[in-house]
């Protein structure tokens, strides 16, 4: 199994329709304190919910560790946490069995398995794998926390509408974690549910960005070319499944812009140098320089729609007119985000991990 990382390992097992999910974390340090609890909470944040964008497909999704935790500590073995699927409803899939449906895994991952059929609920290719994701997540995230280094986010966009981002203000942890709306935006929460209930009363969904912050890193973690951090963290969130665009501070916006405008020039309050802004995004030459590292994440709308598309059955060759029936979030943008900070915080941890040995 391939792995992204260079010090831990992230073993992500399981369907959308098998009887359980799972994961195998390895590399954590014996000793590391555990909290299921706080794993337990941040894996609840993923869930469906009784919201707009959410899927009425409700597990209570239950994480249950295997393996490699004793007496609330790390033991230094792999660590296994595992989630029972309890509501698995293969018939809603029943009338699409050899009909892909447009831009999920069903058409490449038919061919690639030499099935010729698509897997109930998109098999391993389901949003479902990001639970054991975020049991991988919480516990990087905690270990990252209990060194001050926090792994925040917010959703930036849905559909059409756009809330603030650390590119219209000033964007401290305490801001995020104050968010009071459910949807987790800066602003415009309202406005980015209509949009999402709009979009599900047409049959339709939307898509969105979420933007991601570390604050509290440490300057030197990262290192040149394949090393650099943009690299090593693009490679986590890509593993999530419909993000389709990564950048970095001001990302795209570079191109086309002046150097005197997009360099950050360098201020210092007579004991720390830091920058008088962050279109970098806290990074430089792949290294960590201090400010809070800024991500933005684009999502993809849910290809499970019920508005009709065209397709072609896979076993007649016919063409043939899709409507998906099932459970599906009309937007997965807030429910992604979860996952987001999961994979975040393990590139991060796993970057920290070579940051320590550099510094023994
Ligand atoms: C949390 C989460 C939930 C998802 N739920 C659905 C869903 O209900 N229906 C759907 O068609 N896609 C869903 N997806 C997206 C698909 O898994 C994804 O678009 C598909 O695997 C194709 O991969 P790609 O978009 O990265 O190319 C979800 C993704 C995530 C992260």
């Amino acid at each position: 199994m391939y792995n992204p990382f260079n010090n831990i390992k992230v073993e992500i097992y399981g369907k959308s329709h098998a009887d359980k999910i799972g994961v195998k974390l390895y590399g954590i340090e014996k000793g590391t304190p555990i909290s299921i609890e706080s794993i337990q909470a941040f894996v609840d944040r993923r869930k469906s919910g009784k919201n707009a964008w959410s899927t009425p497909r409700n597990e209570p999704d239950e994480v249950i560790i295997l393996s490699g935790v004793e007496n609330g500590f790390a033991n230094g073995e792999m660590i296994e946490g595992v989630i029972y699927n309890t509501t698995v409803r293969k018939d809603d899939y029943e009338n699409i069995k050899t009909v892909p449906r447009p831009s999920h895994a069903d058409f490449a991952s038919a061919i690639k398995d030499k099935t010729m059929r698509c897997e109930s609920g998109g098999g391993r290719f389901s949003g479902r794998l990001t639970a054991p994701l975020c049991i991988a997540g919480g516990i990087a995230k905690d270990i990252l926390l209990s060194r001050g280094i926090k792994v925040l986010s917010y959703v930036r966009e849905i559909g059409d509408v756009s809330g603030d981002s650390y590119l219209t203000k000033e964007v401290t942890a305490d801001v995020i974690e104050n968010i009071p709306t459910e949807l987790k935006a800066l602003s415009s929460a309202d406005e980015m549910e209509k949009a999402v209930l709009e979009a599900k009363s047409d049959g339709d969904s939307v898509g969105g960005r979420v933007d991601l912050m570390v604050f509290g890193l440490p300057i030197g973690v990262g290192d040149n070319l394949f090393l650099g951090l943009e690299g090593r963290i693009s490679t986590a969130l890509f593993g999530v499944p419909a993000v389709k665009g990564v950048e970095f501070g001001l990302g795209f916006g570079f191109c086309g812009e002046k150097g005197s405008f997009a360099n950050d020039e360098f201020d210092t309050d007579g004991k720390k140098i830091f920058t008088t802004t962050n279109n970098s995004g806290g990074i430089n030459g792949g290294i960590s320089n201090g400010m809070p590292i800024t991500v933005s994440v684009a999502i993809r709308p849910t290809p499970s729609i019920s508005k009709t598309q065209n397709s072609v059955d896979l076993k007649t060759g016919e063409k043939v007119l899709l409507s998906v029936k099932g459970r599906h979030d009309a937007c997965i943008v807030p429910r992604a985000q979860v996952a987001l900070e999961a994979s975040l915080a393990l590139a991060i941890l796993d970057a920290i991990i070579d940051f320590d040995k550099e510094n023994i």
